[in-house]
């Protein structure tokens, strides 16, 4: 089976870091292809925690090719602390690590465009991550003002700083005229120095140098050789720029879509999609989350599942299992089998909710909204289950798991259309049901 992707199902966070992990093991590559340092990826291994960013989860199996490609959009300093922290970790970092030079560098104007642009307008902000994602896609698609990779190495890139900076300085200057005037941005373009960008660049270039790659032609010999490739999703499929709730998304194709254009291999490689999605709901940032639960119920939720973001320690927002949102995701991404993750949290519910369809002004709605309007009106319609009181993060089988839990699990399984292939109980690698899920 050469080609698997790991997608999340809904509003990212979905723990793809764990399973990308535990998947390595049996292959030969790992690929993010798309997104950059707004993913927060958590690995869990004898009890050590590491977070991810930009570095695929299968760096941990010395064995595996980690290849960042050409989807990515890469902050030089971000990927370049992420590489010191592992290696001062003990983790081996070398040839190991494949960066594209078709991926797009983030600049500070992007991160600052970023803050900017969450504070225009009346509406509910978007509530990035402020790493500069969204700005770093715009330039990428506009083409003209564009860095990748590979132009960091081209005797022009002082010029090409200086002259984007030049337009950059125009455009940030309107942006921040026309920002919400409580933020607190006197005077952000001050940041933008050609020359001192131009000196950081160059360096980090330097550093970078070992790793970087044309990934693209590399992952076509892999393909040739039939090599087995992990494709690391980042964000979940209800983030997607077109198939999510927009413009309540990321800007790049976060659900399986994105593997293709963002890694360059063909889509007749890909031989399974495993979706993976939370026993209940999160989402960080704004936009609509029709199950969430703003009362005791969601904080109980994020106590026991620690839903503070990876990246920008923001609460998450929690609520009951969407399976209208689940099944949407699922039927996008193509999916072969589903990963129910975080399964532990729900112990100690007298009772639990999932949504098995929407209403809107009283009429039942049984498919996933494509306009931000409606997803707002939606009413959610909730099936009740008995909850189980017993701690099952200890458990390795399937048939250990409380009744109620089974029921649970087999519940979204049918939902969702596709079967259970694994049940997660906890963050460490040895917390994972993957035995028949039988009953
Ligand atoms: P990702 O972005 O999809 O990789 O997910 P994150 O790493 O941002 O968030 C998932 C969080 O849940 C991390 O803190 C994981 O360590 C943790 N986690 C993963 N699986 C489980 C699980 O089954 N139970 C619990 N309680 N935590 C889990
Ligand atoms: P992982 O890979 C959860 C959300 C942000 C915001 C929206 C746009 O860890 O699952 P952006 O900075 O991308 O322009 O922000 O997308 N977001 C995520 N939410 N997990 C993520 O990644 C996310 N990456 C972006 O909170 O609502
Ligand atoms: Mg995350």
């Amino acid at each position: 089976m050469p080609g698997t992707a790991i997608i999340g199902l809904q509003w990212g966070d979905e723990a793809k870091g764990k399973i990308v992990d535990l998947l390595t093991e049996q292959h030969d590559i790992v690929v993010r292809y798309q997104g950059g340092a707004n993913a927060g990826h958590t690995v869990v291994t004898d009890g050590k925690k590491f977070k991810l960013s930009l570095i695929p989860s299968g760096i941990f199996r010395s064995h595996v090719q980690c290849v960042i490609a050409g989807g990515v959009v890469l902050n030089p300093s971000s990927i370049l602390q992420e590489i010191s922290s592992l290696l001062a970790q003990g983790i081996k970092i070398g040839s190991n690590l494949m960066i594209s030079d078709r991926a797009h560098v983030i600049f500070p104007w992007h991160s600052i465009a970023d803050r900017l642009l969450n504070n225009i307008g009346d509406s509910e902000p978007i509530g990035t991550t402020l790493r500069g994602i969204g700005p770093c896609y715009e330039d990428k698609l506009g083409r003209s003002l564009a860095i990748r990779v590979g132009d960091l190495y081209k005797p022009d890139l002082k010029e090409k700083i200086k002259h984007i900076i030049g337009v950059k300085n125009q455009l940030l200057l309107e942006l921040t005229n026309r920002c919400n005037k409580t933020m607190d941005m006197t005077n952000p373009i001050a940041e933008l120095n050609p020359e001192t960008i131009y000196k950081e660049y160059a360096g980090y270039a330097e550093q970078l140098r070992p790793y970087v790659a044309d990934t693209t032609n590399y992952l076509l010999n892999a393909v040739d050789a039939d090599k087995r490739i992990l494709f690391e999703g980042a964000q979940g499929a209800l983030l997607d720029i077109d198939h999510g709730t927009f413009p309540y998304v990321t800007s790049s194709n976060s659900s399986s879509t994105g593997i293709f254009s963002g890694s360059g291999v063909p889509f007749y490689f890909l031989k399974k999609v495993i979706g993976i999605a939370k026993a209940y709901t999160t989402r960080v940032g704004g936009g609509p989350c029709p199950t969430e639960q703003d009362n005791n119920i969601g904080q109980q939720i994020r106590d026991r599942g620690n839903e503070y973001g990876t990246v920008t320690k923001r609460p998450r927002r929690c609520g009951w299992f969407d399976a209208v949102a689940v099944r949407y995701s699922a039927r996008l991404c193509g999916i072969s089998t589903l990963a129910i993750m975080l399964l532990d949290v729900l112990s100690g519910f007298d009772t639990l909710q999932i949504c098995t369809a929407y209403e809107i002004d009283g009429q039942r709605l049984n498919y996933f909204p494509s306009q931000i309007d409606d997803l707002r009106k939606v009413v959610p319609v909730y099936e009740t289950l008995s909850g189980w009181k017993e701690d099952i993060s200890a458990i390795t089988k399937y048939n250990d798991l409380p009744f109620n839990a089974k029921c649970y699990v087999k519940r979204v399984a049918e939902l969702i259309g596709r079967p259970v292939e694994i049940v997660s109980v906890g963050p460490d690698r040895r917390q994972t049901i993957t035995s028949t899920l039988s009953e």
